[in-house]
């Protein structure tokens, strides 16, 4: 916040000096917004433990993120399709722990998408498993990338915190679920979430 006052002093000022100075708070700003970001990152990666895991619908989770996730989808040009399977059965989870599981993918696949593109999000019966499918036409991962993508703090981007897939696999563990990927460099990217049908317990 004091960062933020010190530019606003210094935003209108015509002197040499000042607009020096201002290009130096701009950095800092940033700097300071990148490190807030890794430690959210990391907040969230050390959050997920055990979980207190209701009956949640994947369906009605997919539909409100998206509520809230489109606009800024629309704003980078990216079109998402749902495809959410009828009568789809509960699982057992943590809706705000899933929603960052959700988000986490969908900022990957946005980052993979820079001129924008197309994410489709699935939801489907599997077995005695829900699977929850996002899939990117973005620039896919290569090999290499693909042995290391869930290490902690393994990012192929700039300023890349590597947390992202790391706390996913970790919620979809949490969930008693796995996660899968395959990727097709310069095509794109599936990720597939199986997480328990939730089975009432017999009385
Ligand atoms: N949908 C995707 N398309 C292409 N590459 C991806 C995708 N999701 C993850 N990756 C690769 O996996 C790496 C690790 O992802 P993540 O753990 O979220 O860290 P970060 O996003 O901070 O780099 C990324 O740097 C990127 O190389
Ligand atoms: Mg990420």
């Amino acid at each position: 916040m004091n960062l933020d006052l010190l530019v606003e002093d210094l935003v209108d000022s015509e002197e040499a000096r000042d607009r020096r100075m201002l290009d130096k708070l701009h950095t800092v700003q940033s700097e300071c917004h990148h490190l807030e970001e890794i430690l959210d990152a990391f907040l969230q990666f050390a959050r997920v433990g055990s979980l207190d895991l209701v009956s949640v619908n994947l369906n009605t989770l997919v539909t409100s993120f998206l509520d809230f996730y489109r606009p800024q989808a629309d704003e980078a040009g990216i079109d998402i399709s749902p495809h959410l399977e009828p009568g789809l059965p509960n699982i057992g989870g943590d809706d705000a722990v899933l929603r960052q599981m959700l988000m986490n993918l969908c900022r990957n696949a946005a980052e993979a998408m820079p001129e924008g593109g197309r994410l489709e999000i699935q939801t489907a019966v599997d077995n005695d498993h829900v699977a929850l499918v996002v899939i990117d036409n973005g620039h896919g991962i290569d090999t290499a990338a693909r042995e290391r993508m869930f290490e902690t703090f393994f990012s192929t981007r700039p300023s890349g915190s590597g947390l992202g897939l790391p706390t996913v696999r970790k919620i979809a563990q949490a969930h008693h679920g796995t996660i899968t990927c395959e990727s097709e460099p310069g095509q794109g990217t599936k990720f597939t979430i199986r997480l328990p049908i939730d089975t009432p317990a017999e009385s």
